[in-house]
């Protein structure tokens, strides 16, 4: 995107660049968000000009966001505050409490979801928040703009900027799967209706694997009755940002840390958020199979599993925080003997500590019960030195761009799991050697600068009624 053409692009969402602190002195400080999706984006914005609207999350945030506009880390960031109770209903009950288990079929159907008034209150709120979110970019949009408006937090805020600011052209991108039409008919009819509504009021829907995108357009067939345009574009890992991380100090010290534990043994690895769809203890179960029919591995391989807290807010998060601790904890009891740990388990964020454990795998599971894309599995091959296997669910969408060089896994079947680390563990130099190279290939074959791009040649190509 030439940085001209910048200025009159607008991204919309929940999370956004910058994260903020207050210092001792009381002074505020702005530092790079975590988060998916601004490491998919963040590069490719940043230094564009390009506003930033995203939630105010924090006190800090909030603080922040009564300055105005803030420019730091080389992007415009506009921070919205919404009222806290309408907030917690939008993002706890209705973003990750319902659409994102919808998206993922997370749902433990014979209990959840309890579609009540409360439920419904909170879609009220979800919804007022979505329209404060496009009243924002309202007032921001430059005339003619195009505004690219991100994931299922912001589903409403296409129709509302094509009923008030019809000048505008809106791209919705979705980095989550999309459910299909009988996931979708768990939400209330009015509630699926609306929506779907809401996304196809967008100029184009994007999509992170064709899988998602077909099921959006199996949806507006089946429930609305017509069609919306898509486009597929999945996100990319700026390979200078993490070759950085890979060679900086804190990773180098981390490695040093991790060698000391795991010694000239073979390793297995996750990165992960601690999150229901990453299907975290299944993996472990798997390791478990691993170290019970192939008992050669005892004593000769560490799983170490670098994973961080998330939206602990949410009952279900922390129950499977709990159960995975629980399960860990009981596998080291079976299996430890002196001298050595079967799992290394860190749930601290610790960016460096993930990226120096990548350098060093000996196989990366990244099993996920079903995802957007997952970048791990990108991030990995990258900065991987040991011609490490890549041991990939089907169910994400990184498979449909790394499936010719990864070994594939069925998410939910322990005992292929088992199986197919043994294999990856036992591979001849060769084959790991050519695998390693085939996947680093697909990994780095496009970049974030691209994935914009696609964003505003699908805002070209569909819609443009607007554009001077
Ligand atoms: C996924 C979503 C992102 C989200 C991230 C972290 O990757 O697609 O939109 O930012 O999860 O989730 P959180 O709820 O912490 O923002």
């Amino acid at each position: 995107m030439a940085v001209q053409e910048a200025r009159d692009v607008v991204l919309v969402s929940n999370r956004g660049p910058l994260s903020f602190s207050l210092s001792q002195d009381g002074t505020l400080q702005a530092r790079r968000g975590g988060g998916g999706l601004v490491s998919a984006l963040g590069p490719a914005v940043a230094g564009s000009g390009a506003m930033w609207i995203a939630g105010a999350l924090s006190e800090a945030d909030r603080r922040a966001a009564a300055a105005g506009v803030v420019e730091a880390e080389g992007f415009r960031l506009r921070s919205l505050v919404v009222d806290a109770d309408a907030y917690r209903a939008y993002y706890d009950v209705i973003s990750s409490g319902a659409l994102w288990f919808v998206h993922h079929r997370l749902y433990d159907t014979a209990r959840r979801p309890r579609i009540d008034r409360h439920w419904r209150q909170a879609w009220d709120h979800y919804r007022e928040v979505n329209v404060a979110f496009a009243r924002a970019v309202i007032e921001e949009a430059a005339e003619h703009a195009v505004v690219l408006v991100q994931d299922y937090h912001l589903s409403l805020v296409a129709a509302e900027l094509a009923a008030k600011r019809p000048d505008l052209t809106t791209v919705h991108f979705h980095h989550t799967p999309f459910g299909g039409p009988d996931d979708l008919r768990i939400l209330p009819e009015e509630v699926a209706v609306e929506l779907l509504e809401g996304l196809a009021s967008a100029t184009a829907c994007g999509f992170q694997a064709p899988r998602w995108a077909a099921a959006f357009e199996t949806c507006c067939a089946e429930i609305l009755g017509r069609t919306c345009p898509t486009f597929v574009s999945p996100a990319a890992v700026e390979v200078s940002d993490i070759a950085g991380v890979a060679t900086s100090a804190a990773c180098a010290k981390a490695l040093v840390g991790l060698e000391e534990q795991v010694g000239d043994r073979r390793l297995i690895v996750r990165v992960d958020r601690i999150e229901l769809s990453k299907n975290l203890l299944r993996g472990f179960h798997g390791f478990d199979e691993l170290l019970r029919i192939h008992p050669e591995w005892r004593e000769r391989v560490v799983f170490a599993a670098c994973v961080y807290p998330s939206r602990e807010g949410l009952a279900e998060y922390l129950a499977y925080r709990q159960e995975t601790e629980g399960l860990i904890q009981r596998l080291n009891e079976t299996w430890a003997t002196p001298g050595w740990t079967p799992i290394l388990y860190d749930a601290t964020d610790d960016f460096p500590r993930s990226v120096a454990a990548l350098r060093r795998y000996d196989a990366l599971l990244v099993n996920p019960v079903r995802d957007g894309l997952n970048l791990v599995a990108k991030e990995g091959p990258l900065v991987n030195e040991r011609d490490g296997v890549l041991l990939l669910s089907r169910d994400s969408g990184a498979w449909a761009e790394l499936g010719g060089a990864a070994m594939g896994l069925n998410p939910f079947d322990v005992g292929a799991t088992a199986e197919a680390l043994h294999a990856a563990l036992t591979m001849s130099d060769a084959d790991r050697r050519t695998r390693a190279a085939a996947v680093r290939k697909l990994a780095g074959a496009r970049t974030p600068a691209d994935w914009l791009a696609d964003q505003l040649h699908a805002a070209a190509a569909h819609g443009g009624s607007g554009r001077p």
